[in-house]
């Protein structure tokens, strides 16, 4: 990887988290140096995923990493860059806490399906299919969403998200990021 420089993530209600991205022609230098941003910024906000849409682009562009966790049992997945993600087939259904870099300080549970299957391109272009479950298979849902214009508590039914978007207009509040 090459310089990498962090980026000003958006919080909702920024329009672009709620507007689909393009899809990526070509894998070139510049969506390399994208990915690399993307990964950092992830990183110094202590995030496990971070799609393009948070950080003002339009471009189907994910980055995800789940550390290592002995004390829960979670084998880390490494640098996962993923251009043009796409399910192809979802089973089952988990429910998973949640939590989103765009929206500070909330946390809300989320069903989703506990295992998919997706195809996504590599840093350099590369097509891979993949299989996932667990927290790695929720955590490639939300970050598909963002990048179709999807935020986590779209999926709640209206009346709990009324509820937890008010309370994340007070902690926004309280923690002064308005
Ligand atoms: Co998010």
């Amino acid at each position: 990887m090459g310089t990498m420089s962090e980026m000003k993530i958006l919080y909702y209600p920024h329009e672009i988290l709620t507007t689909p991205a393009k899809d990526v022609g070509e894998v070139d230098d510049e969506i390399r140096k994208l990915l690399d941003d993307i990964a950092e910024t992830m990183y110094l906000n202590k995030g496990i995923g971070l799609a393009g849409n948070q950080v003002g682009l339009l471009k189907k562009l994910v980055c995800i990493e789940i550390p290592d966790n002995e004390e829960q049992g979670i084998k880390g997945t490494g640098l996962l860059q993923m251009v043009n993600p796409k399910i192809l087939e979802a089973g089952d259904e988990i429910e998973f806490q949640e939590g989103c870099l765009s929206f500070p300080g909330l946390y809300i549970d989320v069903k989703r399906a506990s295992e998919v299957t997706l195809e996504y391109l590599d840093r350099d272009g590369k097509l891979h299919r993949i299989h996932s479950d667990g927290l790695l298979a929720v955590v490639i849902q939300h970050e598909i969403d963002h990048i179709k214009g999807i935020v986590f508590v779209d999926h709640l039914v209206p009346k709990a998200k009324k509820r937890a978007l008010k309370e994340y207009e007070q902690t926004k509040h309280k923690m002064g990021n308005n």
